[in-house]
């Protein structure tokens, strides 16, 4: 008997929909960021793609949401994590993209390491 499909991938985007986070709009910004992900082949299901995305229950930053919250694995091992509050598409879809091609992190709207 064979397990379950492994994908490899470059990095994790945690959406928070905590109550607070969709109070301002994180359901949307999902179901957004999820699309941009399809339309633009990031998605770790895709050719191509590197990325997974999922629905996070609250990550500790309610009054700045919607919360994002990123993890890779770097070139030298280990993992990087990025934390990002009041998050709108572009910001998150500039976090996607930069982990699909490797470079750094955005600065904006980060906060924490
Ligand atoms: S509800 Fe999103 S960080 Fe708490």
């Amino acid at each position: 008997m064979s397990g379950p499909l492994y994908f490899s991938t470059r990095g994790h985007l945690l959406v928070c929909q905590g109550q607070s986070c969709q109070t301002r709009g994180s359901a949307l910004l999902h179901r957004a960021l999820w699309n941009a992900l399809e339309r633009e082949s990031l998605a770790y299901y895709k050719k191509g793609g590197s990325l997974r995305l999922t629905e996070s229950g609250c990550l500790g930053a309610c009054s700045y949401g919607p919360t994002l919250c990123a993890y890779r694995t770097k070139p030298e091992g280990g993992l990087e994590e990025g934390w990002y509050a009041a998050t709108d598409l572009p910001q998150a879809l500039s976090v996607a993209r930069a982990i699909h091609a490797g470079e750094a992190l955005p600065d904006g709207g980060k906060y924490g390491p």
